[in-house]
């Protein structure tokens, strides 16, 4: 298999390229011009035979540079997006990346498959009720404008690639990963709450299961997909199984990593009471105060949920780290 992997110097990236390299992919990567590409030279000493290719293209300038890039391409994983930096550049860093691609693929007579890179953040878990399961088949969210500029960007990314891979005939699959963490990636969610701030975390999340995805199980996860799947527009969500809850995974997270970290539970009640009161706040105070709480934010991330994948459990995978081992690998020895 020769695969093009977009993103592939970010966190996810570098499991992922670790991954198919050790499976015996060769690899080709688009690496934006000024990005850092350490992770690249210790993946090529690492594997030669994956015969790792760079391509310099700043997704976000158009699609120039990746008609070549595809040449030979069996699978592509478009991972590149932009995590933070406020509204806009998360939406063009993730919307105008997505755009140059399938531009670029749209072309071909006879596209690659395609795994898209989504999030677990596009689900309508406001609608669902309290200990619901969240599954590959749960509905998009229909408000993400009551949520974030992630979730809205994430949700027209997968819209955008659901539409053209149908209109083009560009095989796709959409992956959803849960909350990633692992080595260098351990703070907790916003979905357990906020902090560390000042030696304070305020726990929203109680006991409720967190949805992470350790970042090798999520690689090879990525890989598994790309072996096994149809292709047909397809989605699967990644997440770990057991789940720790948010207490439980905060609590770890002290004792390995900040001890003394002062934990302020807020219980429900208080935090929907909270979640009413702050869009009012940050009106009066002219967004001095942050919108960080809304009703509706509320009920779509600090609620309790189960969250699955029925697709990856069909395509027989497994995941090669236990989430016991993972979270005891990431969270009990000292790292930040
Ligand atoms: N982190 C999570 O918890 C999580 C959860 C669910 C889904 N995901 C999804 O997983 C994917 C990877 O996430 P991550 O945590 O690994 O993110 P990350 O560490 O921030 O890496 C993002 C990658 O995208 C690249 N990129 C950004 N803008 C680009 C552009 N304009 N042109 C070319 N490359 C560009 C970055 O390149 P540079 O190195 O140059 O910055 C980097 O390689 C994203 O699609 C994200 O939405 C993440």
């Amino acid at each position: 298999m020769r695969a093009l992997v977009t993103g592939g110097t970010g966190f996810l990236g570098a499991a992922l390229l670790h991954r198919l390299a050790a499976e015996g992919a060769r690899l080709r990567v688009i690496v934006r011009p000024g990005s850092d590409a350490t992770i690249l030279d210790r993946i090529d000493a690492a594997y030669p035979q994956a015969a790792l290719q760079r391509v310099a293209c700043g997704l976000d300038a158009g699609a120039d540079g990746l008609d070549a890039a595809l040449d030979g391409i069996d699978v592509v994983f478009h991972l590149a997006s932009a995590m933070s930096g406020g509204t806009e550049a998360v939406m063009r860093g993730t919307l105008a990346t997505s755009a140059a691609l399938l531009d670029a693929l749209a072309r071909r007579p006879a596209p690659p498959r395609v795994v898209l890179v989504g999030s677990l953040a596009v689900l309508d878990t406001a609608s669902l009720a309290e200990g619901a399961s969240v599954d590959d088949d749960t509905p998009l969210e229909p408000r993400p404008a009551l949520r974030d500029a992630y979730t809205d960007a994430k949700l027209q990314q997968e819209r955008m690639f659901r539409d053209r891979c149908a209109r083009h005939r560009i095989p796709l699959v959409v992956a959803r990963p849960g909350v990633l963490y692992g080595p260098g990636r351990i703070t907790p969610s916003t979905r357990a709450g906020f902090g560390p701030l000042a030696g304070w975390f305020l726990l929203l999340g109680g006991d409720n299961p967190l949805p992470l995805a350790h970042v090798d199980n999520c690689a090879a996860a990525l890989a598994w997909i790309a072996r096994h799947a149809d292709f047909a527009g397809e989605a699967c969500n990644i997440v770990d199984q057991p789940q720790p809850g948010c207490r439980e995974y905060l609590l770890r997270y002290r004792a390995g990593q900040r001890p003394g970290l002062r934990i302020l539970p807020v219980p429900a009640p208080l935090g929907r009471l909270a979640a009413r009161l702050l869009p009012w706040l940050h009106a009066r105070s002219r967004g001095r105060v942050p919108l960080l709480l809304s009703p509706y934010r509320w009920r779509s991330s600090w609620r309790p949920f189960r969250y699955g994948s029925t697709a990856l459990a069909r395509l027989g995978f497994v995941a090669p780290v236990s989430a016991d081992a993972a979270l005891a690998s990431a969270l009990d020895a000292p790292s930040e």
